[in-house]
């Protein structure tokens, strides 16, 4: 019987698709395929696994060479130190930054891996090294995920020899840079308040670390790199890029070596790292995720929204679009009761709000930062008849109820504490060093996380409640714990339980949102955006500074995840921005207003319910669509972003000048990512008049904004025709 032509027309992409991972026996090479990135690695004679090739799609294995072993250079320089090894342990000779390092019951540490065997399934490849002499095992995972252009490395080591072994090190893997090229090297750094802050710098001979060892992700570095060919734009040019899904100490090892290869090693963080492994036991690293852009560093993040958009977020495409918040602490502090919220939330759900939160403050002795943390239960006097009367109030009111917590923290003058002071983590009979007033709980302890889940689960079954605002004040300090075989453990097992109880309370609770706060951004990664709707960016909400924190945000970040709130003026640096301004800054990501209502003037809130009913036609476009940075906040007085929906029907175009000076007028912005064919009706957001402009012009034209003075901003809004 013949097929029918169209049939195999139709047919044709699944029958000649190219698998995912494919495995050459002849050459003992594995390529892995993205739809825009290629990935390859051998077996050399000696059994080590090498890597070959990263960067841009290659459709057949038949072009890459195989593994050869290279040679040893001299005495000093022996081949190991050249080869590109794909997971170095540390032993025999072998001196760059290893993947895995341990010590055996016997003090025995020399570990060697090589090739065992490996398993194709789908996307996924497993390959499985195995000590030259013991019984001890790494398996080396990668998973594939093609349309997106990204893979994931996680690596599994077991111990199935006789004698117990101690790791020191185990990294998720390390990536290799091709050879010979000028790299630059971006990273973001920062601090409380200042988060996110991008930073490019010429790669030099030598390690260049970036790290947690504050037992959070940090408000310091954020786990992620990205390295170009030197000469990378926002839109054009090579760049590879990679992110640890870690909330722990984690630790990016960046290293230039003296035979000229580039390799990013990264995983658990070393320091002060240990984890003792018994016959049978086993240690998983956490998972570290790499990609390519052909289309620079635009092209780099748009990868990594959509990436985290379809498959790291919760619930991935289904999770619904982040609603309207509204956010009681700067309004009032400690100071929160029914009547003050319930007036708040009046006045919020008229603006059109759709999420109410409640701050800090309405547990325990909650007066001030100095009492209260670790008592969950409401607090009588601000609260006579618990929280339930004000949830309702607020759906009665058309809103989802949101409520603060901050479950890994303790104040000393607290029940809980003074119930169980050895809760707290501590080196014993040395002082407890408090930051805010307060201990961080040892959350390694089991008995600790079941007590945490139970106040979790009780707030989130006995009230309505949609949403956990989820904060972390402060880091780890004197991270001891009594009575274990091996206290370093802490770090690991701390960050272990926390995802556990998310977890649980989520499937308990399948409604249940979280936003992950830690004094701003401390904990923001892709490990815990498994398991969270947003993040709190920064508490730094002053518009001008949060322009550049949300830039460096966004490099990695989808303005999903991105809580952006407008607040009054002055704030942060005594600085006052228009409210417009402030808006427009805040609906670049998943808006929320964090001003204090009652002082708001009837024009206030008319220009703010103006703003959301904007935002709520733009949110789609702008949560889950392409981010095109058109002008950075580092390089001049005027900053444009512009965000192009999944299906192309609108764009929206957001500009903010600084400070104008000389009558100049702001250049004009040329838009990216439209159909020059087609046909756009543009409208100031805000505006009734509409213009039709075609792609084309916008995007080799471009338009020009009237903006003058200093902070000023409008958005532009487009709708295909
Ligand atoms: C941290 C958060 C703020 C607020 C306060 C409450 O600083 O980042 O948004 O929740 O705690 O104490």
């Amino acid at each position: 019987m013949r097929t029918p032509a169209l049939l195999l027309l139709l047919l044709a992409p699944v029958l000649f698709a190219q698998p995912r991972v494919e495995y050459s026996a002849s050459k003992k090479l594995f390529l892995l395929r993205t739809d825009s990135s290629s990935y390859a690695m051998g077996v050399n004679p000696r059994g080590e696994v090498q890597n070959l090739y990263w960067g841009g799609p290659l459709w057949r294995s038949d072009d890459i060479p195989a593994a050869t072993g290279g040679r040893e250079l001299s005495s000093f320089d022996p081949a190991q130190s050249v080869i590109n090894e794909e997971f170095e342990a540390w032993g025999g000779t072998r001196y760059l930054e290893p993947a895995v390092k341990i010590t055996r019951a016997d003090g025995g540490r020399d570990l060697v891996l090589h090739y065992a065997s490996h398993k194709i399934d789908g996307d996924n490849l497993s390959i499985i090294l195995k000590d030259v002499v013991d019984d001890i095992f790494v398996t080396l995972n990668y998973r594939v995920f093609g349309p997106e252009g990204i893979i994931r490395k996680t690596a599994l080591l077991e111990n199935k020899s006789k004698q117990p072994i101690h790791v020191e090190s185990l990294q998720s893997g390390t990536w290799y840079l091709p050879h010979g090229e000028d790299y630059r090297l971006s990273y973001v750094h920062g601090r409380w308040a200042a988060e996110s802050q991008l930073t490019r710098e010429a790669i030099h001979t030598g390690t260049k670390v970036l790290e947690s060892r504050k037992g959070h992700t940090s408000h310091n570095f954020n786990p992620w790199f990205a390295i170009d060919d030197g000469s990378a734009s926002e839109e054009s040019g090579r760049v590879w890029f990679g992110a640890l899904g870690w909330s722990g100490n984690w630790r990016i090892a960046v290293e230039q070596t003296p035979y000229s290869q580039v390799r990013v090693t990264g995983g658990l963080n070393t320091f002060d790292f240990a984890a003792p492994l018994k016959p049978g036991e086993s240690l998983e690293s956490p998972p570290f995720y790499g990609g390519y852009s052909e289309n620079g560093f635009g092209g780099m993040s748009r990868r990594m929204h959509r990436f985290e958009l379809t498959d790291i977020l919760p619930h991935g495409l289904q999770s619904r679009l982040r609603p309207v918040l509204y956010n009681s602490w700067e309004a009032t502090t400690f100071a929160v009761d029914e009547p003050g919220q319930r007036s708040l939330a009046e006045k919020a759900a008229k603006l059109g709000v759709e999420l109410f939160v409640m701050d800090d403050g309405w547990f325990g002795k909650r007066n001030n930062d100095r009492a209260g943390l670790g008592d969950w239960t409401v607090n009588p006097q601000k609260f006579p008849n618990g929280l339930e009367p004000l949830a309702k109030y607020v759906n009665s009111l058309g809103m989802d109820f949101g409520l603060w917590v901050e479950p890994e923290m303790v104040n000393p003058d607290s029940d809980l504490y003074r119930a169980h002071p050895d809760w707290a983590m501590h080196s014993t009979d040395r002082p407890r060093s408090e930051l805010r007033n307060q201990l961080v709980l040892n959350l390694a302890r089991n008995d600790v996380k079941e007590y945490i889940f139970e106040v979790l689960d009780k707030l989130a079954t006995q009230y309505p409640i949609r949403y956990f605002k989820w904060d972390m004040n402060r880091p780890f300090a004197e991270p001891g714990w009594e009575n274990v075989a091996e206290p370093k453990e802490l770090w690991l097992k701390y960050v272990k339980n926390v995802y556990e109880i998310i977890d649980r309370l989520r499937a308990k609770h399948p409604n249940l949102e979280i936003e992950s706060c830690s004094g701003g951004g401390g904990r923001i990664d892709l490990g815990i955006l498994q398991r969270v709707e947003e993040v709190w960016t920064s508490d730094n909400t002053e518009a001008f500074d949060r322009l550049g924190i949300q830039y460096g945000f966004s490099q990695i970040y989808a303005p999903k995840v991105m809580s952006a709130w407008v607040t009054d003026v002055p704030n942060m640096n005594s600085r006052s921005t228009p409210l417009r301004y402030r808006f427009l800054v805040a609906m670049q990501g998943a808006l929320g207003i964090g001003a204090n209502l009652n002082k708001w003037t009837a024009a206030d809130a008319t220009m703010a319910t103006g703003m959301i009913a904007a935002y709520k036609q733009i949110r789609g476009t702008v949560q889950e669509g392409n981010l095109y940075r058109l002008l950075s906040p580092q390089a001049g007085e005027l900053t444009a972003n512009e965000y192009v929906s999944q299906d192309g029907k609108q764009a929206v175009l957001f500009a903010f000048l600084h400070s104008q000076q000389y009558r100049q007028s702001p250049p004009a912005i040329r838009l990216a990512g439209l159909d020059p064919k087609a046909t756009y009706r543009v409208q100031v957001v805000g505006q009734p008049n509409k213009q039709d402009v075609s792609g084309a012009f916008l995007m080799q034209s471009g338009v020009t904004v009237r903006l003058a003075g200093d902070y000023d901003s409008t958005a532009l809004l487009l709708e295909r025709l």
